[in-house]
């Protein structure tokens, strides 16, 4: 199984996603992160994303921030966007229906309710990046639940 989540920047939210569920999925599932702007291309992850999920034990100092790319629609079997804007524009981006179908809110698929964002807390404190890192930690086993291993 391979598994893209995806955010604005790729260097808060999807960052801690792709860290928290590598953590917490098989050995066998492959794990990366993109965001759907290119502008903090080749820059780690924020310092208070670093910090945050180091505060859980899990080191995500070495990611690098990309750009969502179209190889990305055939590599992957899900793509998990954090918020309504991303979930468009990364839409936007498939070219089938068959790439389409593995495009989905990452909360809506953890059982939230419909439209349910991980909110961007690239302009908040350190409380709103623990908040983000409790939403992703519960979302991610809620989705491994759901993927037959
Ligand atoms: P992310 O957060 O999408 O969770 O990585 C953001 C990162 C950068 C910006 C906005 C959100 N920005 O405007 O540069």
């Amino acid at each position: 199984m391979k598994i893209l989540m995806v955010c604005l920047g790729n260097i808060c939210r999807s960052p801690l996603a792709e860290g928290i569920m590598k953590a917490k999925a098989p050995e066998d599932f492959y794990i990366d992160s993109a965001g759907t702007i290119s502008m903090h291309e080749g820059k780690h992850p924020d310092k208070r994303a670093v910090q945050t999920a180091a505060l859980h034990g899990i080191d995500i100092s070495q990611q690098r921030s990309r750009p969502i790319t179209k190889e990305d629609f055939e590599k992957f079997d899900k793509i998990y966007c954090m918020d309504v804007d991303v979930l468009a524009d990364v839409v936007s981006k498939a070219k089938n229906e068959d790439q389409r179908k593995k495009v989905s809110l990452f909360l809506e698929m953890s059982g939230h309710h419909q439209n349910a964002e991980v909110p961007d807390p690239y302009w908040g404190s350190m409380k709103d990046f623990e908040d983000v890192f409790q939403l992703l930690d519960r979302g991610s086993d809620a989705i491994l639940k759901q993927i037959p291993v």
